[in-house]
């Protein structure tokens, strides 16, 4: 269980972090943004737009700049607040590229080369793999460990990462720390209902941004029409009962996606949904689900994301108090490593170098 904390005051240290690419599914709120709001009541919460992740596949910088705003104001749409969270844009934070490398250097090459994102991924770039992809989960370990977070809300998909980034800071530990916390390891936290969403099309896929199928991806700014003709849509299969079962993917996940809006587990909803006349009745229910969950975010979403000098100022604002964070655990790093200049006392008496 637990092998770390020890943060005075005990309050959770909570950090994840999302790509600015492309337009944010329900795949993302249930799995990833739904959790990030909960975890401002509960503790210290860190939110990350990690732009440097997105940069190890081909883009378009135009794009990702607007595509980041795009995210920022969407994530506060969702019930993110400056006031009770820190929201920050990961490039402001030269402290995660340093992390980067330090501990690439602890990290076995076989195992990244290993990893599923980067096999998937690397077998459909057609110009080029780049070892950013290679070490894409690395900067997402320093991400995490940069702020000593002890709780990681993700979908199922992250588990790997996570399990890696746990392996990386044991390994610090044990290799420059004797086996103290420097970096504390972080937990993942996979939600119960809506950790992988799938496609409405293709429901043996999850829903992703690439990849997936237009028709299949519910977004989280569709409009109702929109959101009303995907489920209406969604591939089913040739039965009538309203249950969960491996040969019923499509009415598997309708089920999941049903439970996650109303917050409840999918058992219920097959309780609630036992006396229906068969499957149009689950589609409205789901519709209509969305619908009420998905509008007041679409709502509050246009005015944030007009107002683009004023998204750069929360993400500014949350920079500055990422970066106290970081720089602390950096220097912590760098002196356990034995890079850069010996940390001395305040005496500056040069034979008195701190551990
Ligand atoms: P990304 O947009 O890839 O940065 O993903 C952001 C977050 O959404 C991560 O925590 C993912 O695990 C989560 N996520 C992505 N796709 C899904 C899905 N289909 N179902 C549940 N969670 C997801
Ligand atoms: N790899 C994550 C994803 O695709 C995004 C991410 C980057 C992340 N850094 C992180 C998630 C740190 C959690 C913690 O969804």
């Amino acid at each position: 269980m637990a092998e770390s904390s020890g943060r005075a005051g005990g309050a959770r240290r909570i950090f994840s972090g999302i790509q600015p690419t492309g337009s944010k599914h329900l795949g993302n709120y249930f799995g990833a943004i739904r959790q990030y709001v909960a975890a401002q009541e509960e503790g210290e919460a860190i939110f990350c737009i990690v732009d440097l992740h997105a940069l190890t596949v081909p883009y378009d910088p135009l794009r990702l700049r607007s595509s980041l705003y795009d995210l920022a104001a969407l994530l506060l749409a969702a019930g993110l607040e400056p006031q009770r969270c820190i929201l920050f844009r990961q490039s402001d934070v030269p402290e995660h590229s340093e992390l980067t490398w330090l501990l690439a250097c602890l990290t076995e090459l076989g195992r990244l080369q290993r990893m599923h994102q980067f096999r998937d991924k690397s077998l459909t770039q057609r110009e080029l793999v780049s070892a950013g992809l290679l070490l894409y989960p690395v900067l997402q370990a320093a991400d995490v460990l940069a702020y000593r977070a002890e709780v990681v809300p993700v979908g199922e998909d992250q588990r790997e990462h996570l399990e890696l980034m746990r392996d990386v800071a044991r390994r610090f530990n044990a290799r420059f720390a004797g086996g103290r916390q420097a970096l504390v390891v972080p937990e993942h936290r996979i939600p119960a209902v809506g950790a992988r969403i799938m496609d409405l099309q293709e429901p043996t896929r999850k829903m992703t941004t690439t990849g997936g199928s237009e028709e299949g991806t519910i977004y989280l700014l569709d409009c109702e029409s929109a959101i009303a003709k995907k489920v209406r849509r969604a591939v089913t299969d040739s039965g009538h009962e309203i249950t969960r079962a491996p040969d019923k993917p499509g009415v598997s996940n309708l089920i999941e996606i049903l439970a996650a809006a109303r917050s409840c587990s999918s058992e219920e909803i097959e309780a609630q949904m036992a006396s229906a006349r068969g499957y149009g009745e689950l589609k409205e229910a789901v519709a209509a689900a969305l619908c009420e969950l998905l509008e007041p975010i679409r709502e509050r979403y246009g005015p944030l994301r007009s107002d683009e000098d004023a998204l750069e100022e929360i993400l500014a604002q949350g920079a500055a108090k990422a970066r106290a964070i970081a720089s602390e655990t950096l220097a912590d790093v760098r002196a356990l490593m034995g890079v850069g200049a010996p940390k001395r006392r305040p005496s500056g008496d040069p034979a008195t170098v701190a551990q």
